[in-house]
């Protein structure tokens, strides 16, 4: 596979099933509310959801799943649900890294880590050692992730190391310092919860993934509604600024 490929350079090639999917995974926090629970709650029930997602995708073969778990904006939020998410992103990688790793699944952190605390970031290290050489699925766990902050962090780190090509940066310069510089660009972009936004997220690399929406609160993300979810992205033409006529195989 192409590394550091660019749908804007080259048009990539488009397989049935999406290799890349990306995840907003929204509305846990409404999920809890309809039931009078705590939001903390809905975050709990959130990580069986993802469970169930990386089987799918294990069963589908999609070779790159990238969730986000938590953005550099999340931080505004009231300061005892930030400390509970932190401690269940801690709970979690300790519970699942072993099931993840016999599976043969690779797990990466993208994000920036300097404001997590020591257990947390000793347990991504732990996690992303133990699984680094497994050929499986990659699962990307985006955590204080911003796309701003990724462009910026890759712009500087190639501002640094190439300094002689200051006024004459290209794509494929920058390619190699952004956070997901091991991943082809998202093939399907998924946001559950209803809002139809990026919000911060791969703001770079979603450039020409197909964008799918829906209601479905995280919680209730099951395999019926991830599989709508593979069907829409089946149905979709993905030109990459070509005419439809053009994506016609010609005629023998
Ligand atoms: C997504 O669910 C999880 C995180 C952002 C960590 P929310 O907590 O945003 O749930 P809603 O949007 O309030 O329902
Ligand atoms: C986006 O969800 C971030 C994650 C799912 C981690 P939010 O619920 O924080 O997004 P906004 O604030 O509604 O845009
Ligand atoms: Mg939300």
């Amino acid at each position: 596979m192409a590394l550091f490929s660019s749908a804007t350079q080259r048009v990539p090639e488009v397989s049935a099933v999406p290799k890349h999917i990306a995840v907003i995974m929204d509305g846990n926090g409404r999920w809890a509310r309809k039931r009078f629970l705590p939001r903390i709650a809905g975050h709990k029930r959130g990580v069986d959801t993802v469970r169930e997602l990386v089987k799918q995708c294990v069963r589908l073969d999609v070779k790159f799943l990238t969730l986000f778990a938590f953005s550099s904006e999340n931080w505004r939020r009231p300061a005892e649900e930030v400390s509970f998410l932190m401690s269940l992103f801690i709970d979690a990688l300790e519970r699942e890294v072993v099931k993840l790793h016999q599976n043969n699944i690779k797990l990466v952190m993208i994000g920036d880590r300097s404001r997590f605390d020591v257990k947390l970031v000793a347990q991504i290290e732990a996690s992303e050692s133990l699984t680094a050489n497994n050929t499986g699925l990659i699962l990307t766990i985006a955590a204080n992730y911003g796309g701003r902050w990724d462009i910026l962090q890759a712009v500087n780190k190639m501002q640094i190391n190439q300094p002689e090509l200051t006024g004459h940066y290209r794509e494929e310069n920058l390619l190699p310092y952004l956070s997901m510089n091991y991943a082809p660009e998202p093939d399907l972009f998924i946001r559950t919860g209803g809002e139809m936004r990026i919000s911060n997220f791969l703001l770079w690399q979603l450039a020409y993934t197909e964008l799918y929406f829906t209601d479905t609160l995280w919680p209730d993300f099951d395999e019926d509604a991830f599989n709508l979810a593979i069907e829409s992205y089946g149905k979709r033409e993905r030109r990459f600024g070509r005419t439809s006529e053009q994506l016609q195989k010609p005629k023998p």
